[in-house]
């Protein structure tokens, strides 16, 4: 890594940490922010993994997690996330610009990943707010589309505007070079729950009332075809995790795949 002397940390850099440089930011509403870092040459990961993420700010800098939204074959690294105004960590990120410095921690972990899931015919990705992030990178991985022949992937947030990282993200599948025509495969389904739009309400309850599967012209979820994964907030992992045990699917984990997964990276 090269740094100009205008963008010199003011830090050390502690050991087991990558110091990578903002390649480009989007902002997308008051909240919510995408930003794009160099990606270290032997730095290895799993689609759907996440890694700590820091700034080099303070001599013990703040790490919080944060799923890696690229798929791992690309070439920089792409991270989804909130700004809270007074987060320890957001309040910073939120203010960063290309050429500035992230810190990254060493080794990338996870749940969200494929060899978590017994093999199934039916993928569904649960997702809110900026917990569509490791989904960013699933669905842009070519092997989601070897394993599963029908991919859906959902996404509540409170606003209509908080849905566009999402609807890019699919409407770019097409031309994305690995998926292409497999990208026919997924189905997005978004909605929200404070404001008007065509789908509204929490995916907990468009699930428990049957309205997400007539929505989407499927059967409810069975433990014979359908697999898992739900990233967002504490409660609305304890509360999905809790209807898709209703339909039956249990809890994995890498050393033990199942028929669902949760994660906890997220950013509070
Ligand atoms: P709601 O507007 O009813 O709180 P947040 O930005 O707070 O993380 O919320 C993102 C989305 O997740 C919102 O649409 C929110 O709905 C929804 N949500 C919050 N808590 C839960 C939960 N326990 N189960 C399902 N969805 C939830």
């Amino acid at each position: 890594m090269s740094l100009d002397a205008s963008n010199q940390p003011d830090f050390a850099i502690p050991t087991g940490v990558f110091a990578e440089t903002v390649t480009s930011i989007e902002h997308y509403t008051d909240r919510l922010f995408k930003f794009r870092i160099t990606r270290p040459a032997s730095f290895r990961f799993r689609s759907g993994e996440f890694v700590m993420i820091g700034l080099p700010n303070a001599e013990k800098p703040i790490f919080r997690a944060y799923s890696i939204a690229s798929p791992s074959w690309d070439e920089e690294l792409e991270f989804y996330s909130i700004k809270v105004p007074d987060g320890p960590l957001t309040q910073h990120l939120q203010k960063i610009q290309p050429g500035d410095t992230v810190l990254m921690r060493k080794k990338p972990t996870g749940t969200l990943v494929n060899d978590a899931l017994l093999p199934g015919r039916r993928l569904w990705m649960f997702s809110t707010g900026t917990g569509i992030a490791p989904f960013a990178s699933v669905m842009r991985d070519p092997e989601t589309y070897e394993k599963f022949d029908d991919i859906i992937v959902t996404h509540t947030c409170r606003e209509v505007a908080e849905l566009k990282y999402g609807q890019d993200l699919v409407q770019a599948l097409k031309a994305d070079p690995l998926v292409g025509e497999m990208a026919h495969a997924l189905r997005y389904y978004g909605s929200v729950t404070r404001q008007d739009h065509d789908h509204t309400g929490r995916i907990t309850d468009l699930m428990r009332s049957g309205k997400l599967f007539d929505d989407l012209g499927v059967p409810p979820i069975t433990p014979e075809i359908d697999r898992g994964m739900i990233c967002g907030s504490k409660a609305m992992l304890a509360d999905t995790k809790a209807v898709l045990e209703g339909f039956g699917l249990q809890e994995g984990a890498n050393n033990k795949p199942a028929t669902f997964v949760v994660e906890r990276a997220f950013v509070d």
